[in-house]
């Protein structure tokens, strides 16, 4: 079994894999072109969501039997040319939702009392008590677009902050939702009525997405989104400018339609915080996922099921 991680892990998942006897080569950073060439020597492959696992790479892993997403997006995997070549892909869909929730939570209060710009205001010499104030989220309404698993703790977490949740998904049933104490309503009128919108949708999703300008207009005046899914669900240029005129009152971006982003729009407003792809980036987290997948990958290698494969039955 010969395993090649081509984005770092953490440990506990290389333990796991080296205690079941595979053969464990790590070695992030390669080229498209260097990974080609290295492919070829291995059953599976793993990756977080540095390196982009595309159809020529599939095609060149000519003995690989799985390809792991150390996380839960499959957005840099060409999940279709690996069904055709036979291979499975799998991912850790369980292990960093806390993590992506509690940053979702810290976006949101970032946001409602100012703190990244008032700490960057102290530091810079200014004692200035009045500029920051800032806005309660009690009794606020909540919208999250996307009530599957990170939703969800999202949902539940600020519940206990007494807001009034929203939630806009049209593959989940009313009696989850219900267990939630949240209101599914259509999108629209869940943009009409929410002081914070979040965002936990996959790059695939359906649904009236992405968000352009049309529907960031219909959000209420003032309102405040927060997106920690993926930068492609939403459309920069126009969040910019949602927020630069004054109508939605500030953002938090934790993903970009293009990463690493070295540059982006929505670094030009002070009112948009940003982070660079940190919703999973916790201990706990890149623990859990690290252990996670390594299970996956020595169920497949041991010629069983992956209980957690996006392409199977394949
Ligand atoms: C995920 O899809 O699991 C998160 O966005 C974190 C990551 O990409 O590693």
């Amino acid at each position: 079994m010969r395993v090649l991680v081509a984005d770092p892990i953490a440990s506990e998942g290389i333990d796991l894999l080296l205690r079941a006897g595979a053969q464990v080569d790590i070695d992030a950073g390669l080229t498209p072109s260097e990974l080609c060439a290295r492919v070829s020597e291995y059953d599976a492959l793993v990756v977080r969501s540095e390196t982009k696992v595309t159809a020529d790479i599939l095609a060149a892993g000519k003995r690989l039997l799985v390809v792991g997403r150390a996380g839960v997006g499959v957005d840099n995997i060409d999940v279709d040319a690996a069904t055709q070549k036979g291979v499975l892909v799998a991912n850790a869909p369980t292990a960093n939702s806390i993590a992506a929730a509690e940053h979702t939570l810290a976006l949101m209060l970032s946001l409602a009392r100012h703190i990244p710009m008032a700490n960057a205001s102290l530091k810079s010499g200014r004692w200035n008590r009045s500029e920051f104030i800032g806005t309660e989220i009690r009794n606020k309404v909540l919208g999250v677009i996307g009530l599957g698993k990170v939703g969800s703790e999202v949902a539940r977490r600020a519940g206990g902050f007494d807001m009034q949740i929203l939630a806009h998904d049209p593959f989940i049933s009313v009696e989850h939702a219900e267990r939630l104490g949240v209101e599914m309503v259509d999108l629209d009128l869940l943009l009409q009525q929410s002081d914070f919108v979040t965002l936990h949708v996959p790059m695939t999703a359906a649904g009236g997405l992405p968000l352009g300008s049309e529907q960031l207009s219909k959000m209420k005046q003032g309102a405040m989104l927060i997106n920690a899914s993926r930068g492609g669900v939403i459309e920069e240029q126009a969040l910019y400018e949602a927020v630069d005129s004054g109508h939605i009152s500030g953002a938090a971006v934790d993903v970009f339609a293009e990463e690493p982003a070295r540059d982006s729009v929505l670094f030009k407003s002070d009112r948009i915080i940003v982070t660079p792809h940190l919703g999973a980036s916790t201990r706990e987290a890149q623990s859990n996922v690290a252990v996670e997948i390594a299970e996956q990958v020595l169920e497949v290698l041991n010629g069983r099921p992956a209980s957690h494969a996006v392409n199977a039955p394949i």
